[in-house]
């Protein structure tokens, strides 16, 4: 079987079209303007190209993009600050303070700070409490972006065996959550779990984000599976330059797997898809 390869870049495109026109219609007939606030403390390359591109295509979306880089050794309370400032700005529907923070700072501390109604990354422990119980809740971009794109592939997931693998807060938990309200049947796995390979096999839905340059392997994947690697490893490439590739194997993966995403142009321009439509839902909810 040669896997069908689903097409991220293609997917992020259609949903910031729609995202395009919703801001306008909010324009046009309520005069709102859509903000959202980036906040990067530090220097770390890839947060850097990170937050260039969200500010990139906030703009192409004719959205407010407000931008605060904050050097490296910016004290707690001075970011707290500015969480505090931003959540009393009435045009800032959205908040985003990029992860991870110099070692200094009490990432807990600053997104809970922000106003959970404005935590556009589905962090805030209200938002984590609301999406585990089943209620309205800002959900977490990248697997909000994953959902997007099995429901799109597979339609329903009722009944599907689902095996996540990784556990981190920003996509493994929120992952199986989201999974588990569309009724999968779903395995929390990671780099210490048991006899992994024979725990994916068992998937129908395989979402892999534990950050291991190409471990899940081709034959660990059951034969019509649907594959979603949320990887992005930079190894050595042709020529000194770096090349990106994913948590999965994508060569042997997808000789079994039914369809599979590939990195890059899969998960990644979901991810950010995902925050501009998230901040369109703020600025809707908090003008009613
Ligand atoms: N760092 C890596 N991914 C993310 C994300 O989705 N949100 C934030 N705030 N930081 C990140």
């Amino acid at each position: 079987m040669t896997a069908q390869i689903i097409d991220g870049k293609a997917f992020a495109a259609s949903i910031r079209e729609k995202v395009a026109g919703h801001v306008a219609r909010l324009r046009e007939d309520h005069g709102l303007k859509p903000g959202l606030a980036v906040v990067l403390v530090g220097e770390d390359p890839a947060s850097q190209v990170y937050v260039r591109s969200k500010g990139k295509m906030t703009l192409e979306v004719a959205m407010a993009s407000f931008e605060h880089r904050l050097p490296a050794e910016t004290s707690e309370a001075d970011l707290l600050a500015l969480v505090e400032t931003l959540n009393g700005d009435p045009e800032v529907h959205g908040i985003l303070v990029q992860l991870p923070l110099p070692p200094h700072l009490n990432s807990d501390l600053v997104i809970n700070a922000i106003d959970p109604a404005k935590d556009v990354d589905g962090f805030h422990i209200s938002n984590v409490g609301l999406l585990g119980t089943g209620q309205k809740a800002m959900v977490p971009c990248t697997p909000l972006g994953c959902l997007m794109m099995l429901r799109a592939q597979l339609g329903s997931l009722s009944g599907l065996e689902a095996v996540v693998v990784g556990r981190s807060n920003i996509v493994g938990k929120p992952m199986a959550m989201l999974l588990l309200g569309d009724s999968c049947t779903v395995t929390m796995a990671h780099s210490r779990t048991r006899d992994l390979a024979d725990v994916v096999r068992r998937a129908d839905i395989v979402v892999v984000a534990v950050g291991r340059t190409e471990m899940v392997r081709g034959d660990w994947i059951k034969a019509g599976a649907t594959v979603i690697d949320v990887g992005m490893n930079r190894v050595p490439g042709e020529g000194g330059k770096t090349r990106l590739v994913g948590d999965v194997d994508f060569e042997s993966a997808s000789a079994r797997a039914g369809a599979i995403t590939p990195v890059p142009g899969g998960v990644g321009p979901m991810t950010i898809a995902c925050l501009l439509a998230n901040t369109v839902t703020a600025c809707c909810r908090a003008n009613g």
